[in-house]
């Protein structure tokens, strides 16, 4: 048996990948990527890698076997997911693998935004598979923001919908720490989590902290909806991608990604990374102007 990770060549896949490698010998863990130059760094480390791609289900014969542990990575491709996600489940089922754990949404089935869909459709998915599943319902990470600081520091602006709205988010690297823990640990079969950081912040409080990291003064701008779905167009995004975005915004004042269970910490055993740590990090990454 191994511990099978699907997307382990993205963001978060990685840090799964080097988060299991702490804890197992690589000869253990497989990475299933669609594109193994990309994989490289993977394959150098000793993990086992097999190719597969979620759209082309007849790659995904042979990605698992029977008492693996896997790891589905959601897909980034949003509107093709589900059938993906279909894919990849049918083939765990086919295997018979022992867990697979799926990285969903904060909320689960009552998480009521547009990007939530699929997910619920996926958990579905996998209940109806009779698969023993662990689900990984991810708050939002810390750097869906902070990836965006170069923007914010040239207009000076947090730009949002999300009016007062807080966010629970924590590190990409936290949510990589809670699924290698249900991978590698017991008693964590049919059970979702809610994961989120541990203190919820909402985006005046984000501007503040970028202020205070930088000695600049930026503000928090809460527009309309459609004034945000129109700045979000017109910086190069697509409409429906945006629209989604400003969903998102609006579920974020409704109190949606504001949930602290307390789940994640207690699966990583130790405090999820702080705002300000994480902005910090980001802000000396940032190429010298
Ligand atoms: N909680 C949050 O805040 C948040 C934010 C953004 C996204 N997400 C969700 O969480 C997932 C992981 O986040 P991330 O930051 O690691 O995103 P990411 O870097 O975009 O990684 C997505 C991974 O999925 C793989 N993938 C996509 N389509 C595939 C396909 N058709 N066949 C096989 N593999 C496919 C990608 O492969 P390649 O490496 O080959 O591209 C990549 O490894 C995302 O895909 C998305 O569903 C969550």
């Amino acid at each position: 048996m191994s511990i099978v990770v699907t997307g382990a060549t993205g963001a978060l896949g990685r840090l799964v990948v080097d988060a299991l490698l702490a804890e197992v010998p690589a000869g253990e863990i497989v990475a299933v990527v669609r594109d193994k130059e990309k994989a490289a760094a993977l394959a150098a480390r000793g993990v086992e890698l097999r190719i597969a791609d979620y759209s082309a289900p007849e790659t995904l014969t042979g990605a698992f076997r029977s008492g693996d542990r896997v790891l589905l990575i959601s897909g980034s491709e949003v509107g093709r997911r589900v059938a993906q996600h279909a894919a990849v489940i049918d083939a765990a089922k086919a295997a018979g693998v022992a867990q697979l754990a799926y990285t969903g949404i904060l909320g689960g089935p009552d998480a009521d935004f547009t990007l939530a869909d699929e997910h619920k459709a996926t958990e579905q998915l996998i209940l109806d598979s009779g698969l023993p599943y662990t689900f990984l319902r991810n708050g939002w990470y810390t750097e869906n923001y902070t990836a965006n600081l170069t923007p914010v520091l040239e207009h000076r602006a947090v730009v949002a919908n999300a009016g007062e709205g807080r966010i629970a988010s924590a590190g990409r690297a936290d949510y990589a720490a809670a699924a290698a823990a249900v991978l590698t640990g017991d008693g964590h079969l049919n059970t979702a989590y809610e994961l989120s950081g541990d203190t919820a912040w909402s985006l005046a409080e984000y501007a503040a902290v970028i202020s205070g990291l930088t000695g600049e003064t930026i503000a928090y701008n809460n527009v309309p909806a459609a004034a945000h779905q129109e700045i979000l167009v017109g910086a190069g995004l697509p409409e429906a991608f945006a629209a989604i975005l400003v969903d998102v915004d609006e579920a974020i004042e409704r109190g949606r990604l504001a949930g602290t269970s307390g789940d994640l910490a207690r699966l990583i055993g130790r405090p999820t990374t702080p705002l300000t740590e994480t902005v910090r990090a980001a802000l000396s990454a940032l190429p010298a102007a």
